[in-house]
């Protein structure tokens, strides 16, 4: 009795201490042959993601292909947010996955080191998870639009009731989803762990920042969850036959504001982002398919510096490219913007409570507007351009 007493305590020790995913995985990026998924693990260690074509075979025992988590060549092991971008894939086709990290015991010198246990998901789950790549060629698509959250995960999870996920081929998180960034665990608490158990294993979480986002001493860490496809928060994204344009839109005061204490600068920043409308349109990277652009903030509907700067840099840029509408935030309020002579494309705007569902089909996104209550609802049709 005494020692399986120390046997049952003993595994207890050894189970506590062992490593864990403790957030995630979320799919923050896909195209037609690839997908990033990234985990929280709560001690660093080598990781790799497994995936395999979904199928009747059995997805364990066999031995599948591993994707590292690989910066420059190295294997990174010294970080608890794991971020492995899977290439290769068949577009519009499912594949099983499951995330793994190994923990360190002991790094003895140069890159000599001893690897321990290993978490990993859904091991005693048996299911692993599942994720669809986008097709090739244009298809139907629909996608569902959050923003202004502002850390109600609550609120976000009962608006979203009767929404089917496995429907949705992704969901874009158009800023303020928190008050600001302070730590890991606060974005965790605040929106991302909510949105791992709605959708995010699934179907892919496109991220695209507010102004409330640039806020607090954990900001600069947000890209280590939310990696890209071009390195910056402001790219192109294509999807079946569209390609989605993220507007980084930066602050809404003056950069001198005292309450950012001389660390920003934004103008200069839309500026660049001008700069790189430019060389997409020169280039003819986009124009091929049509553009709907995302922004948090709407660039003619509020009195704040940082939509007349929008106006003066990003928006004449855009009106050069045969944009069919841009869909924004902000505001926490509905809002609709019909062109003029300062934008040329529709600009609608989702509230904090509300969310946009979004449908492309025959040439037209179709777009309910959703809240709790019925006199909320609100539908709009868009040409596609
Ligand atoms: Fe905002």
């Amino acid at each position: 009795m005494k020692h399986l007493l120390l046997g049952l305590m003993l595994l207890f020790t050894l189970g506590a201490n062992a490593i864990k995913v403790t957030h995630g995985p979320w799919i923050c990026d896909m195209d037609s042959t690839s997908a990033t998924i990234v985990w929280v693990t709560d001690k660093p260690g080598l990781s790799w993601v497994e995936v395999a074509p979904e199928g009747p075979d059995h997805f364990y025992g066999q031995a599948r292909p591993r994707y590292y988590d690989v910066l420059a060549g190295r294997r990174v092991i010294t970080d608890s947010v794991h971020r492995v971008h899977v290439t290769g894939l068949k577009p519009d086709a499912k594949y099983r996955y499951r995330v793994f990290t190994q923990e360190i015991v002991e790094w003895h010198y140069d890159d000599l080191v001893s690897l321990g246990k290993t978490a990993c998901t859904d091991v005693w789950r048996g299911k692993p998870y599942t994720f669809t790549t986008f097709p090739a060629q244009p298809r139907d698509l629909t996608f569902l639009v959050l923003n202004d959250i502002h850390e109600r995960p609550q609120f976000m999870k009962e608006l979203c009731k009767d929404v089917d996920f496995h429907k949705i081929d992704f969901v874009l998180l158009n800023g303020d989803m928190s008050h600001r960034i302070r730590d890991q665990k606060h974005m965790m608490d605040a929106y991302l762990d909510t949105c791992v158990s709605m959708f995010a294993t699934h179907t892919p979480l496109f991220f695209n920042r507010g102004n409330h986002e640039l806020r607090d001493r954990f900001a600069d860490n947000l890209y280590h969850y939310f990696p890209t496809n071009n390195g910056h928060y402001y790219r192109v994204q294509h999807v079946a036959g569209i390609d989605f344009l993220f507007i980084d839109s930066g602050e809404d005061k003056p950069d001198e504001s005292i309450e950012y204490s001389g660390m920003v600068d934004y103008d200069h920043y839309r500026e660049e982002q001008a700069h790189w409308l430019r060389s997409l349109r020169e280039e003819k990277k986009v124009g091929r398919y049509p553009l709907v652009v995302f922004s948090h903030m709407p660039p003619t509907l509020k009195n704040w510096h940082g939509c007349y700067h929008m106006q003066k840099t990003i928006t004449p840029e855009l009106n050069k490219m045969n944009v069919s509408v841009m869909l924004s935030g902000h505001l926490h309020a509905f809002a609709y913007q019909e062109p003029n002579e300062v934008i040329n494309f529709p600009n609608l705007v989702n509230s904090n409570n509300t969310y946009l569902l979004c449908h492309i089909s025959k040439g037209k996104l179709e777009v309910d507007y959703v809240g709790l209550t019925a006199k909320e609802k609100k539908h709009f049709t868009f040409p596609l351009k």
